[in-house]
């Protein structure tokens, strides 16, 4: 089943760029279900883990291409908050299982005021039940029980969403190329198996990153927790010098992702920051030569045609490559890590 692959994990990762041609199938569904909605003056993404940080790059990109208000709630606290949902919200549930106990209770009192979405990739799982419209991210299963190409899936979900909304032609032609970029990140999967054999005994872990690249800092250092147990925070750049920074020495990598756009030149000032602190850098950026004449411990580049825009598509998978190989070098089993399930039914 694994496919020569050691682990379900390694084989999900690979998996990715298919995975994303079956999610762009589902953009005909999708405009049905657009045509279909009206008077929508706010939107409201649920969910838990992965698919929360799937949510976060939502509201950017809901908010700065189609103007509508958006707000992202974690699933377990949805009903702690008054959400002010109305007839004129849209509630969209992202879940890969669809069976997450906090998102379906959320779900559930979401259906009493407004119309729901369900983002799934499980068929006939309990969310596609209860939700008035479903998009399926098709991914195909998932074994491991990190979420990598469901994560990918979900993201290409939410910006065929966004596109058709905004009635953006070119995010969507775009979005077609996705997949040859994420083969030519693959194909130079060996300079990770180099950094994480370089940092696989390091105690916490840094992750930063600007706007849309936020979310991919926050779900490079849940991978990392999850599956190698090294202490891992994402955090918004411009942060670290609310608190941080404190902390940060010469024991502490700081992995930096960088895509070229509007926040680089901001994102590469906080990696001067921290590099003045002593952090070893792991910088994750364009294949130009702006970003090679860094001086940075270790750096991993990516075809500076991926752009701002895109990159939380394509900037992640170094970041589930890394973790992955920090699991093997540390003699773990990346597909079961401790105290976790593939599905969460307790809330
Ligand atoms: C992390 C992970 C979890 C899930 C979370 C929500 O790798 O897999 O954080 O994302 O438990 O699960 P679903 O999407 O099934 O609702």
């Amino acid at each position: 089943e694994k496919e020569g692959y050691d682990y379900f994990m390694l084989k999900e990762i690979h998996e990715q760029n298919i995975a994303i041609k079956n999610t762009l199938i589902e953009k005909d569904n999708i405009k049905e279900i657009i045509s279909d909605l009206d008077n929508i003056n706010r939107i409201c993404f649920v969910a838990c883990g992965t698919s929360y940080h799937a949510s976060l790059t939502g509201k950017y990109l809901i908010e700065s291409m189609a103007g509508i208000p958006t707000d992202v709630v974690l699933a377990s606290e949805f009903r702690y908050s008054a959400n002010a949902l109305n007839e004129n919200t849209l509630v969209i549930f992202i879940t890969q299982s669809g069976e997450t106990a906090d998102t379906l209770k959320a779900l559930k009192k979401a259906n009493e005021t407004s119309k729901t979405i369900a983002i799934v990739n499980v068929l006939g799982s309990s969310a596609t039940r209860e939700a008035d419209y479903v998009i399926y991210t098709k991914a195909g299963p998932e074994k491991g029980v990190a979420a990598t190409k469901t994560y990918i899936s979900q993201l290409v979900c939410i910006y065929l969403f966004a596109a058709i909304l905004a009635q953006n032609k070119e995010l969507l032609d775009s979005l077609k190329k996705v997949p040859s970029f994420i083969e030519g990140v693959l194909e130079n999967e060996s300079k990770i198996i180099e950094i994480a054999k370089k940092y696989k005994d390091a105690r916490d872990f840094f992750f930063i990153g600007r706007g849309l690249s936020y979310p991919t800092a926050l779900e490079g250092a849940l991978k990392l927790k999850e599956i190698t147990y090294i202490h891992a925070e994402g955090y918004a750049a411009g942060e670290l010098k609310h608190g941080p920074l404190a902390l940060i020495d010469n024991e502490i990598p700081v992995v930096v992702i960088a895509p070229p756009g509007d926040s680089y030149d901001k994102t590469m000032s906080n990696l001067e920051e921290v590099k003045a602190r002593g952090a070893e850098i792991i910088a994750i950026g364009p294949c130009n030569d702006e970003f090679i004449k860094y001086e940075v411990a270790d750096s991993f580049c990516i075809d500076d045609e991926i752009s701002e825009i895109l990159a939380p598509i394509v900037y992640i998978i170094p970041l589930q490559l890394l973790s992955y190989y920090i699991s093997i070098e540390r003699g773990l089993d990346p597909d079961k890590p401790k105290n976790l399930a593939k599905c969460v039914t307790v809330e």
